[in-house]
């Protein structure tokens, strides 16, 4: 979502805070970068001695492939699909996509079907959510590498009203009802459903009324709270005064997969939910840092106290955290997992490091905030399974900071440790946890460039780092790692893992290599800094990369998120991370107008590949009542829906071939 009081004329709503909280990045940048440099002369040629360590992560990027290679080989075979904007989708020639669930299809048993006319709460709390976001394929029976039966399990980010009610214009909160505020909250959340694919005709389709589909939203579904900071006394409230029940999740926008088959559900914007024209209170600074605003971006608070900040103080620290949810067992609450801290998680991956630990990276999605680490202290044992859950209530979360010589050391946010102590206002690790950016703060770590996905790449066990766009890093406050100033196309990194092969990284050492893997924009514009492989077509440069997944060979592709701001539709690029071909990007799908793209996910075999449209028809002045498109029903007097899309090959195979 995006703060609209200074953004560009228009921001798809979906695109994370334009606003930073960060009160410190000018200090910090000063203290990391103990070197400027040239950003131009950086990337031309090594002008200066002195600039080599700096610059060391970029000559490895061209240090991937042989300088001498030409047309280089891609092993991602597709015919591109063309930079563009159109009602419908695009998907890459010999492919097909298919709507798997949209926006109001029935999920729960008894749901009832979609009327946009005369939508209700108590319909909305059974059907398919709201831009859809997060995608996992978890398959069916559990712990089988089944590729044709599954459970998908997918987060509900947020709502459009304007999109989703007549009558409407964007922004209009004030115009909207108890009911459909209460429609908004069923919308929120997390789904589950379980799929098929027909042996004959290849085509997936939802099992309907099976007892794994299930809805958990911010409306009614109460969460467990578990870690160091369950039970604090920041987290009760009138409602809940043991401070360890929470009604609802929020904002949940990417996530992960745990080993042991559960998904991770990170609750990114939570802050723009609440409204805190308050006097002044002990957790003041806590919400300013987080960028909670004397008003919501929503109606809610005018209905429902705990989000007044004034009526119920404690509210907001019970979100901002990653949540558990196990989708094979319907009966199971979700559990935020405190120990992860608490922030605007874009999304939570993990590893079972080679000494059986589990690793999990998040990344904090703002201007200027950090990438970080948990590592558990307790081992992963396969037998034990949902069990193995306990592991994320006790291990050491850490911080990013990134060298200007290529390395990045993990600071740990330890309570005890300076200067995480009660002389800066913490009391324990839940102070640590609750005001987690604040702590990190004070370590010194290194602002990012919006960090939204952070993943292990399974083939290589190198860690990706997405970074999707800066617009306010200032030309003079770049830095080895986020090197351009501003960035609106926003760059993709590689964290690399002492060792050599995936089965031999040390995801829990404390220091890391990075390098640079592209840097998104037009290459074929000099003024952009951008840089890929050198044969990038005119349709395999992307911009503002967001979520990623990984087929089984390795190779990496890329959803987009504000690709618009640039003159085209957002959607996917794939490349090789190895090779010759190595970030040679090449467009495989494109969306819908208005449109993000969510997701990116493959089954067990890489023969079918799971994409969320998120918020079609969001274009500028584009409503419910006369939308820039009615994709993807295109039916009078339907709105457009967002929608998981299934692609496959025609006649089967391996998705990228
Ligand atoms: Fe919800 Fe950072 O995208
Ligand atoms: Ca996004
Ligand atoms: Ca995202």
């Amino acid at each position: 979502m995006s703060e609209r009081s200074d953004a560009p004329a228009h921001v798809p709503a979906g695109a994370a805070e334009e606003e930073t909280s960060n009160p410190l990045t000018a200090a910090t940048i000063g203290e990391v970068i103990g070197a400027r440099f040239n950003r131009r002369e950086a990337l031309q040629g090594l002008t200066a001695v002195a600039a080599l360590s700096v610059l060391a992560p970029l000559a490895g990027l061209a240090g991937h492939r042989p300088a001498s290679a030409a047309a280089a080989p891609s092993s991602l075979a597709f015919k591109e699909v063309a930079h563009g904007t159109t009602e419908t989708h695009v998907v890459a020639e010999g492919y097909e996509a298919q709507t798997l669930m949209r926006w109001g299809d029935p999920l729960e048993a008894g749901a009832p079907a979609f009327d946009p006319a005369s939508q209700t709460a108590a319909a909305q709390a059974k059907q398919w959510g709201y831009n859809n976001d997060y995608v996992a394929y978890m398959p069916l029976p559990h712990g089988s590498a089944a590729s044709d039966h599954g459970l998908l399990c997918v987060n509900f980010e947020y709502t459009d009203a304007h999109l989703m009610f007549p009558g409407l214009k964007d922004g209009d909160i004030d115009a909207v009802s108890r009911e459909q505020a209460d429609i908004e909250m069923a919308a929120h959340g997390h789904g589950i459903v379980e799929i098929r694919r027909d042996a004959a005709t290849g085509a997936w389709s939802a099992v309907k009324d099976s007892p794994y589909n299930r809805r958990i939203s911010m409306l009614l579904s109460e969460c467990v709270v578990a870690g160091p900071a369950a039970g604090h006394a920041r987290l009760k409230t009138a409602a809940d005064p043991t401070g360890k029940k929470v009604i609802g999740t929020l904002n949940n926008c990417a996530g992960g997969k745990t080993p042991w088959g559960t998904i991770l559900s990170a609750e990114e914007n939570f802050n723009l939910y609440f409204a805190a024209d308050a006097a002044e209170s002990p957790e003041s600074a806590n919400y300013k840092r987080v960028g909670i605003k004397p008003k919501s971006r929503h109606a809610w608070s005018r209905f429902h106290d705990r989000f007044d900040v004034a009526k119920e103080l404690n509210e907001p620290n019970r979100f901002g955290w990653v949540v558990e949810i196990d989708p094979y067992n319907p009966k199971a609450a979700p559990i935020k997992r405190t120990a992860l801290g608490r922030f605007k998680h874009e999304g939570a991956t993990s590893v079972v490091n080679k000494d059986g630990r589990v690793v999990i990276y998040t990344g904090d999605d703002e201007m200027f905030e950090y990438v970080y680490r948990f590592v558990s202290k307790g081992r992963f044992d396969p037998a034990a399974g949902a069990a193995n859950s306990a592991l994320l209530d006790e291990g050491t979360l850490s911080v990013a900071r990134f060298e200007t010589d290529g390395s990045l050391t993990w600071l740990p946010l330890v309570f005890g440790q300076e200067p995480l102590t009660a002389a800066n206002g913490f009391a324990s690790q839940a102070d640590v946890l609750i005001e987690c950016r604040r702590a990190a703060d004070l370590l010194g770590a290194t602002p990012m460039d919006r960090p939204e996905d952070v993943e292990p790449n399974p083939v290589s066990g190198i860690v990706y780092v997405v970074l999707t766009n800066n617009r306010k890093r200032e030309a003079d406050k770049v830095d080895a790692v986020n090197p351009r100033g501003p960035n609106p196309a926003g760059h993709i990194l590689e964290m690399i893992p002492p060792g050599a092969t995936a089965a031999e990284r040390d995801h829990a050492a404390q220091r890391f290599t990075w390098s640079i893997f592209l840097l998104a924009g037009d290459p074929a514009s000099p003024e952009s800094g951008a840089r890929y492989h050198p044969d990038v077509s005119a349709d395999g440069w992307l911009a503002a990369p967001d979520n990623i997944a990984f087929d089984p060979k390795g190779r990496i592709w890329i959803a987009t998120d504000g690709a618009p701001q640039l003159g085209f539709a957002d959607g996917v690029w794939a490349a090789d991370t190895e090779g010759a071909a190595r970030a040679l990007t090449r467009m495989f799908y494109r969306t819908p107008i208005g449109a993000e793209m969510c997701g990116p996910e493959f089954n067990s075999d890489g023969t079918a590949f799971f994409v969320a449209v998120q918020h079609p028809g969001d274009s500028k002045g584009s409503t419910f009542d006369q939308p820039s498109t009615r994709w993807p029903d295109f039916k009078d007097g339907m709105p457009p829906r967002p929608s998981v899309q299934v692609i496959i090959r025609k006649g089967g195979g391996i998705v990228g071939v």
